[in-house]
C-alpha cells in the first residue's frame, strides 16, 4: 500500500532525470547485490559500499565500483559518498544503534547535497517503535532537503536459502514461530527491481512509502512440501514457540541483540499479518512478483550444501543462481 499516491496524471508523469550513481550499501548481501544488478540492468551506475573492499573485489569481479564504508566508522561516509548523488540505505540486521550509524549516513548524504535516498525497511516499520528501521524512517521524514523513498518489503522467500538453510539442509526442517498462518513472501530480486525503478524516476517517488509483498501467501507447511517436492529430500515443518525461537536463534550463535530483532520481526507471523497480499509491488513493476515457488525452484543448489558451522551463507553466495 502506498501511504501517498500521486495526485493526477500529469503528477505522474513528472518523474524527474534519473539519478546517475547510486550508493548502494549492504552491497554484498541478499538485498544489496540484486540492487547492484538491478541497476546495472537500467543502465545506472552503481558504487558498492562495503566494509572489505577486498573481498567485494573478489565477489563482484575487479572493474566494480567499489568502495570502504563501516556504519560503525563515520569517518568512512564522506569518501564513499563522493561524486555521487544518491544512496540505497540498508541496516544491516546485526546493527540495532541506529543513531550514530545509518541516521549519522543520512545527515553526511544530505550535508553533501546527495538527491535521493532510498531506504529498505521493512512492513509494519512505521508502527513498531521495537523495530530501529523505526527511527530511521522518521529521522528521513524529518529532514526536507533530500528526497526520500521507503520500501517496506515483507517477509523474503531468500529467507529460506539464508537464515533458515541450515535448518534445512542439516535437521531437514523449518523451524519458525509462525503456527498454521501464511505468508506472503516477497523475493529480493522485486524488491531490487523497484529500488531501481525508484532511482531511475526518484520524484515520481519521492516522500512515498511502498509495501512490498509477494503476489501470493503459502503456509510453512506448503513451504515444506515445495522443498521436499524441489529437493527431493523430505523437509518437515515444526512451528517454534516465541521462547523456543528465541532459544534457537541463540543457540546459532547470534548476538542478543540480532536474536531480539529477528524474534519481534517473526512475532507477526502467527498472527497472520504476513498473510496479507498487497498490489503495490505488481502495480510497480507491471507484472506479477515472483512467488515463493519461483525462488525455490531458481535457487535448488542452495540447499545441496550446507553453510559452514555457526554461519549463515555467506552474503552474495547466490551469485551463481538463477536470475
Ligand atoms: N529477512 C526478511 O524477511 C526481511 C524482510 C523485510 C526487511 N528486512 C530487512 O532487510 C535488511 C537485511 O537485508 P539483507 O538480507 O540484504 O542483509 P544481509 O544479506 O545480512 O546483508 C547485510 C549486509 O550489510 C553489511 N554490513 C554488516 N555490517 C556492516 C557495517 N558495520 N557497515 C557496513 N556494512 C555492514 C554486510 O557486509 P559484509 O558483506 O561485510 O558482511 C552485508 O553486505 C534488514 O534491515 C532487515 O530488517 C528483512
Amino acid at each position: 500500500m502506498d501511504d501517498k499516491l500521486p495526485s493526477s496524471p500529469a503528477e505522474q508523469r513528472d518523474d524527474g532525470p534519473p539519478c546517475s550513481r547510486v550508493l548502494v550499501t549492504g552491497a554484498l548481501g541478499n538485498v544489496g547485490r540484486e540492487v547492484l544488478r538491478a541497476l546495472a540492468a537500467r543502465g545506472i551506475a552503481a558504487r558498492a559500499a562495503v566494509r572489505s573492499v577486498e573481498r567485494a573485489r573478489a565477489v563482484l569481479g575487479p572493474e566494480a565500483d567499489v568502495v570502504a564504508l563501516d556504519f560503525l566508522d563515520a569517518r568512512t561516509f564522506q569518501p564513499a559518498l563522493a561524486g555521487c548523488d544518491a544512496l540505497f540505505l540498508l541496516r544491516p540486521p546485526a546493527l540495532s544503534d541506529v543513531k550514530p550509524t545509518l541516521n549519522r549516513l543520512v545527515d553526511v548524504a544530505v550535508a553533501g547535497g546527495i538527491r535521493h535516498i532510498v531506504f529498505l525497511s521493512v512492513v509494519g516499520a512505521d508502527m513498531n517503535k521495537l523495530l530501529p528501521h523505526h527511527a530511521v524512517e522518521r529521522h528521513l521524514e524529518q529532514q526536507s532537503r533530500t528526497g526520500w523513498t521507503l520500501l517496506r518489503p515483507g517477509f523474503f522467500a531468500q529467507n529460506l536459502g539464508h537464515a533458515y538453510r541450515r535448518d534445512i539442509v542439516e535437521d531437514g526442517r523449518i523451524y519458525v514461530p509462525a503456527g498454521k498462518s501464511s505468508v506472503a513472501f516477497v523475493d529480493v530480486r522485486d524488491v531490487a527491481e523497484v529500488a531501481a525503478r525508484v532511482f531511475a524516476a526518484p520524484r515520481a517517488h519521492a516522500g512515498k512509502a511502498h509495501t512490498l509483498t509477494g503476489p501470493e501467501h503459502f503456509t510453512f507447511l506448503e513451504v515444506a512440501e515445495t522443498l521436499t517436492e524441489a529437493l527431493g529430500i523430505h523437509v518437515r515443518y515444526q512451528s517454534a514457540s516465541m521462547p523456543g525461537y528465541l532459544l534457537h536463534l541463540a543457540r546459532r550463535g547470534l548476538p542478543a541483540s540480532q536474536v531480539l530483532v529477528q524474534t519481534v520481526l517473526h512475532a507477526g507471523l502467527r498472527s497472520g499479518q504476513a498473510a496479507r497480499v498487497d498490489p503495490t509491488l505488481t502495480r510497480l513493476l507491471g507484472r506479477p512478483g515472483r512467488t515463493m515457488r519461483d525462488y525455490v525452484h531458481d535457487h535448488v543448489s542452495l540447499w545441496k550444501t550446507a553453510p559452514a558451522a555457526g554461519r549463515n551463507p555467506a552474503p552474495g553466495s547466490h551469485a551463481k543462481e538463477a536470475r
